[in-house]
């Protein structure tokens, strides 16, 4: 978790963060640009709950990526709420090895398991469009292979549609209430098959 204030992050150009105050700090109108075909609710009462959901996801989205498939994952929560926590019981879930950086300074880290590209995306201090092209940004969203994407509303009108976008929202010290939200027909198929997986996880 980065701090929330400091020198570099009063260095940040003023791009629009979203409605301090509002839910889940990103501006309606960035989810408006991408409507949800289909929702659902999730609590985490703890980091245990963070985990056995980003477990369960990683159940639901394993087939589709072993077989060349694409994925972008968008997601959304202030400060601290958990993006680069989820990611990581995620990324271990999949398979990924080893110590899972942060993006927060290089913008983008790369994980590789067996068949499957991943790249992790963090756009918080993004605030340069030529980097988009320079970095190669566009080429890595091109590819297939799974994106997760936090501080999506940084590089608004830049990243595609998300697939699945999670809005992760800290209801008390440990206590975060989710809702993952399908915006194309492969999230909404990806959210079908984690409703599955957790009927199977619950017997
Ligand atoms: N239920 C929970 N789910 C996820 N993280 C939790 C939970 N309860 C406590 N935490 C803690 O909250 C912190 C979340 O930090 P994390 O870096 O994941 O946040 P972030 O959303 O990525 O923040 P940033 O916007 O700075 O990237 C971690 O220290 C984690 O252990
Ligand atoms: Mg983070």
């Amino acid at each position: 978790m980065r701090q929330q204030l400091g020198p570099l992050s009063k260095a940040l150009p003023d791009i629009p963060l979203g409605q301090v105050g509002s839910k889940f700090m990103t501006h309606p109108s960035i989810l408006a640009s991408h409507p949800a075909l289909a929702t659902r609710a999730d609590t985490w009462p703890d980091e245990a709950g963070c985990g056995a959901l980003a477990e369960r996801l990683a159940a639901a989205v394993t087939p589709t990526l072993s077989q060349g498939g694409s994925l972008v994952i968008e997601l959304h929560g202030t400060l601290g709420a958990g993006k680069t926590t989820f990611t990581r019981h995620l990324l271990r879930a999949l398979g990924v090895q080893g110590r899972i950086k942060s993006p927060s300074y290089a913008v983008v880290e790369p994980h590789q398991v067996p068949g499957i590209a991943i790249h992790h995306f963090d756009f918080y201090r993004f605030n340069d469009p030529q980097e988009w092209e320079d970095a190669g940004f566009r080429d890595l969203f091109g590819a297939v292979g799974l994106k997760l994407v936090e501080w999506p509303d940084k590089a608004a009108g830049l990243l595609p549609c998300p697939d699945l976008r999670l809005l992760i929202e800290p209801v008390g010290e440990t206590s975060r209430q989710v809702s993952l939200q399908a915006c194309t027909p492969a999230g909404a198929a990806t959210l079908h098959a984690l409703a599955e997986e957790g009927e199977a996880a619950h017997g």
